[in-house]
């Protein structure tokens, strides 16, 4: 079901001092900060061979990472995204089998365009898994 590793993101609690250290320590190609209201966020996009990084800074008020950086104060990775075909019938074989999609299960469209789909950390080892639709 499941495709390509589409991103990491990381939740970071200083959103330029992530960047520096990504660019300059690590040597990767860091994009501009974007600022993404109707998510709650601000993301700087990096882009690597082969997946993509993204780190998320809280934007507003009630962003959805707001309460992650509380318990994780130094930053964390918040979520990681692959890919599938169609999120619809993903969505489907997924809730058959007994997993919990979040919010009402409806795919919203994310932070790329396309429609996305969040699974509960806790039928997945801990981790969030976000589902796009490529
Ligand atoms: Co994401």
């Amino acid at each position: 079901m499941i495709g390509r590793l589409n991103h990491v993101a990381i939740a970071v609690p200083d959103l330029d001092a992530a960047a520096r250290q990504y660019a300059d320590t690590l040597g990767a190609r860091v994009g501009a900060p974007q600022a993404e209201p109707e998510h709650g966020v601000t993301v700087i996009f990096i882009e690597l061979p082969n997946t993509k990084v993204e780190l998320l800074h809280p934007l507003g008020e009630g962003s959805p990472i707001a309460g992650f950086l509380e318990k994780n104060p130094s930053g964390g990775i918040h979520h990681i995204c692959y890919e599938v075909d169609d999120i619809t019938r993903a969505r489907d074989q997924l809730q058959a089998s007994g997993a919990r999609v979040l919010g009402d299960g409806t795919p919203k469209i994310g932070a790329h365009g396309k429609p996305v789909l969040f699974l509960h950390p806790k039928d997945f080892t801990g981790t969030l898994i976000e589902l796009e639709q490529v």
